[in-house]
């Protein structure tokens, strides 16, 4: 298949949103990661996604939308929560898992009865949402299991001539995937931690009496792996809520191991590590920031293009220090890394 290219003046966005309604599938950029879109109530053009990926079928889509009155036709009623947060946080790198309207085909949300629906800040993405006329089902446009596309040469490198097309745009900002939380109980539970944290969660929704937590798989899995307990053991019964986590995910094809505590030591030991690796002939990568809010931004926004470099340049082992999960957004890119290192961690300590 022929996979056209296109930037994000209106009229190519014009264009490509054409293309999404007629069926077609189209990568666009969006603030957390690169997406790849098709009509969301169009289950022919949702299945195209899932066999260019190579994407297993039961891993339902985010549904993204243009403005926030869309989530009335998506959901049978906008709860009070839903709106909160929708205030707050959108447009935004936030997905609401919510009762799903019965226009949604069931290949959309991957047989459940609820449905993720994210309205995105990227102007692009939401422009051509807008111009497709329809609410777009997107999953992450790079191929099933690999690491997520935060720059448009990753999009092309993974779905060249397996889409119909890709919108150029800029590099995402934040750099992991939005954060899920179902807003469907009483409890509001985050199924995947990103960006926005389950404090700032907290905060906005404390006011209508809402409590958030985190999915216990989650905190129980990152927990594990610091603690080196037997992760086969713990994988076993381990079945978290958002079904695209349990998948492996973001993971380069060099080893990645995560080294986690106190920054000096840390230097010290990956220093130490590398010298013995490349002794031993290995080609060694490494990735090395600190707990500030900046530099812990920074982890974001670069983590996923960093191991893909390293592939590039056929590296063997990547060497990664782990971040402070007692910050949020630590424990956000914390998960994002356990997952692609497969949970293999030295803890050289504090
Ligand atoms: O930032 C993002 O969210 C990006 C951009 C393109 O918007 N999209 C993205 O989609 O990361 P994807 O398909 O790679 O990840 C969607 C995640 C999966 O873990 C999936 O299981 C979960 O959201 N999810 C989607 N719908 C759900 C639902 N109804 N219930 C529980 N989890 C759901
Ligand atoms: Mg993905």
């Amino acid at each position: 298949m022929e996979t056209k290219l296109w930037t994000t003046s209106e009229q190519d966005l014009k264009e490509a949103g054409k293309v999404l309604k007629n069926g077609g599938i189209v990568a666009f950029p969006t603030e957390t990661v690169y997406g790849l879109g098709a009509d969301a109530l169009n289950a022919d053009a949702v299945k195209k996604v899932y066999v260019a990926k190579g994407r297993p079928s039961d891993n339902p889509m985010i549904v993204h939308i243009h403005s926030v009155s869309q989530l009335g036709d998506l959901t049978p009623v906008v709860s009070e929560a839903m709106s909160v947060l929708a205030e707050k946080f959108w447009p935004g790198p936030l997905t609401m898992v919510v009762p799903k309207a019965a226009c949604l085909p069931t290949v959309t949300t991957g047989g459940l009865d609820t449905v993720g629906v994210r309205l995105p800040a990227s102007k692009a993405a939401r422009k051509l949402i807008s111009f497709a006329g329809c609410p777009i089902a997107a999953p992450s446009a790079n191929l099933s299991g690999s690491p997520s596309p935060t720059v448009v040469r990753h999009v092309i490198g993974d779905l060249s001539g397996k889409v119909d097309g890709i919108v150029c745009g800029e590099a995402c900002k934040i750099g992991i995937e939005s954060t899920v939380v179902d807003v469907t109980d009483k409890v509001v539970t985050v199924l995947r931690p990103g960006y926005i944290t389950q404090n700032q969660l907290e905060e906005s929704l404390l006011k209508i009496g809402l409590r958030v937590e985190v999915d216990e798989h989650i905190v129980q899995m990152q927990n594990f792996a610091k603690n080196k307990l037997d992760l086969k053991l713990c994988g076993q019964d381990f079945k978290p809520k958002a079904p695209g986590m349990k998948y492996r995910h973001y993971a380069p094809k060099a080893k990645l191991i995560i080294l986690i505590g106190k920054f000096e030591k840390v230097k010290a030991e990956m220093l130490k590590m590398t010298n013995e690796l490349e002794n031993s002939g290995k080609k060694v990568g490494n990735i090395l920031l600190g707990d500030s809010d900046e530099d812990i931004e920074l982890e974001m926004s670069t983590f996923f293009d960093k191991l893909r470099y390293y592939d590039e340049k056929k590296v063997d082992v990547i060497l990664a220090r782990g971040h402070d999960q007692k910050n949020g957004r630590g424990f956000s890119i914390m998960n994002r890394m356990l997952k692609a290192a497969g949970y293999e961690i030295v803890n050289v300590g504090e």
